[in-house]
């Protein structure tokens, strides 16, 4: 297994429950480190942007609407395996779904306002972390 990278986002729900603490521990304690992170709103540009591969899909307004209601904590994680690793400690889209224990059963409100995003693949990774990190702003870990 690979030592890379992955893209994780704390949505707008999470962060306005004041639960970012509890997140980073799930991740910690998976051996997954943060390389990079940034507190900020996304503009409905960047977030149409990000998800565009669901620009088709019923929920797109919804979606950005959400995703660019508050602040929202953008983050690369490093570690082995780390895109599925990531996957797994998240949970299932869908919190009522998610295994429990998993960030999404602990912190999920609903399918759309499911606590966390991250990559499902090494290049959709690759193209998240370029779209809102210079590669400067990654550290090693
Ligand atoms: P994410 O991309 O956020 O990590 O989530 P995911 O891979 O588990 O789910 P995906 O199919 O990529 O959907 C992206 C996000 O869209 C919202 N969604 N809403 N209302 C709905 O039926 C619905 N379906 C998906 C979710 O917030 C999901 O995380
Ligand atoms: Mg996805």
């Amino acid at each position: 297994m690979a030592h890379e990278l992955t893209f994780s986002i704390i949505k707008p729900n999470a962060v306005k429950k004041n639960v970012m603490g509890d997140i980073i521990a799930h991740f910690e304690k998976s051996d997954l480190k943060i390389a990079a992170a940034k507190l900020t709103v996304l503009s409905r540009k960047k977030c149409e942007e990000f998800y565009a591969e669901h620009k088709e899909r019923p929920f797109f307004g919804e979606l950005v609407d959400f995703m660019t209601s508050g602040p929202v904590m953008l983050m690369a994680l490093a570690g082995e395996n780390a895109v599925m690793k990531n996957r797994e400690i998240m949970g299932a889209t869908d919190p009522k779904k998610a295994a429990p224990g998993t960030i999404r059963a602990k912190h999920g409100d609903s399918v759309g306002e499911n606590a966390v995003h991250g990559s499902d693949s090494a290049a959709s990774a690759e193209r998240e972390l370029a779209l809102f990190f210079e590669k400067s702003e990654i550290v090693n870990r």
